[in-house]
């Protein structure tokens, strides 16, 4: 039997994957002590079940992860078959290399807590850095959401893409992101299939590694002039990255700027910065549960539980 279990992170997610699959969410309760300690139970029986467990690992990333981890050790006590995790924000993922000497690599050490604690299988959806795949020494898959953003995009646009190959460029807000960018329009302009003929626009981006949140768009390489630009990024924390790369393409004569984001890791009070920013409007995923005042009228949340259910049924 297949059961989905729900941390603390996420729920309305989990129980959005549930719905679709036609199951109820599996009964645990999380404790919280005074102390900040954390504690998990599974009340349900799942020897020699299948046992999925959902958690978004943000904000509190730390907190987030360790119920993850009791999660699995209390499923494993239990005799379930096999554990799988499905995180669908994966933090740390970017700290994936030492950026300066004397750094830890934070992502490696979580994989091994995952590995080490007895996941069977590990899912996530668009990793910071498809090359943190070979970190895993168990089966992992990366899903990705961008499909899902560039649809919403073609209506929201109300165009084919046939048309929008004139009217829009894709853009990279960093050098790291060309990939992901040409996955993105090879979905937006070309459904999917490679459409290697239509330049992309990169913007080179510095990041100040001994400040905190702090970067800046140095040049535009490509044409804007007179598009409708598509800035692609795989999350927003500060919203630096995004607004300094849409200001680049405004003054490079773009007609307007729309962001399409999978993560929402906001850091905090950074809503007006996002509303009052010239980026018209900002589609993104629910990977991250939103708080009420996180929300803001440029937000768009495209749900990727469609995309999760679809995981957990190709498995069973
Ligand atoms: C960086 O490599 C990432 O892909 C994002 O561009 C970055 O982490 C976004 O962070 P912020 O919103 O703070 O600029």
């Amino acid at each position: 039997m297949m059961k989905l279990f729900s941390g603390t992170a996420n729920p309305p997610l989990t129980q959005e994957v549930a719905k679709i699959l036609k199951i109820p969410v599996a009964q645990s309760e999380v404790v919280r002590f005074g102390n900040s300690e954390v504690r998990v139970k599974i009340n349900e029986k799942v020897k020699n079940d299948e046992c999925f467990i959902l958690q978004t690992t943000a904000n509190p990333t730390d907190t987030n992860l360790m119920e993850l981890f009791f999660f699995c050790d209390a499923l494993r006590r239990q005799e379930a078959k096999k554990v799988v995790g499905i995180l669908p924000y994966f933090g740390y993922a970017r700290q994936d290399i030492q950026h300066r000497p004397g750094e830890c690599v934070s992502v490696n050490v979580i994989i091994h807590f995952l590995e080490t604690i007895g996941f069977a299988k590990i899912y996530t959806v668009n990793l910071h850095d498809e090359a943190t795949e070979g970190v895993f020494a168990i089966p992992f898959k990366n899903i990705s959401a961008l499909p899902l953003l560039a649809d919403t995009i073609r209506s929201y646009l109300s165009t084919d893409s046939k048309n929008l190959t004139n009217l829009v460029s894709v853009v990279s807000p960093d050098q790291g992101g060309i990939e992901r960018a040409r996955e993105f329009e090879d979905e937006l302009l070309n459904n999917g299939e490679h459409s290697s003929d239509i330049p992309l626009v990169v913007i080179e981006k510095r990041r100040h590694l001994n400040k905190i949140h702090k970067s800046e768009a140095l040049a535009l390489y490509g044409n804007v002039k007179g598009k409708i630009v598509v800035i692609v990024d795989d999350m927003i924390t500060s919203g630096g990255t995004l607004i300094n790369a849409a200001q680049l393409c405004l003054n490079a004569g773009a007609s307007k700027v729309i962001a399409a984001v999978v993560h929402h890791d906001f850091a905090d009070n950074i809503k007006d910065k996002l509303q009052n920013s010239p980026i018209e409007k900002f589609f993104m995923t629910n990977s991250i549960a939103l708080k009420e005042d996180q929300k803001f009228p440029k937000l768009v949340e495209i749900s990727i539980a469609p995309l999760i259910a679809q995981e957990i049924s190709n498995l069973e």
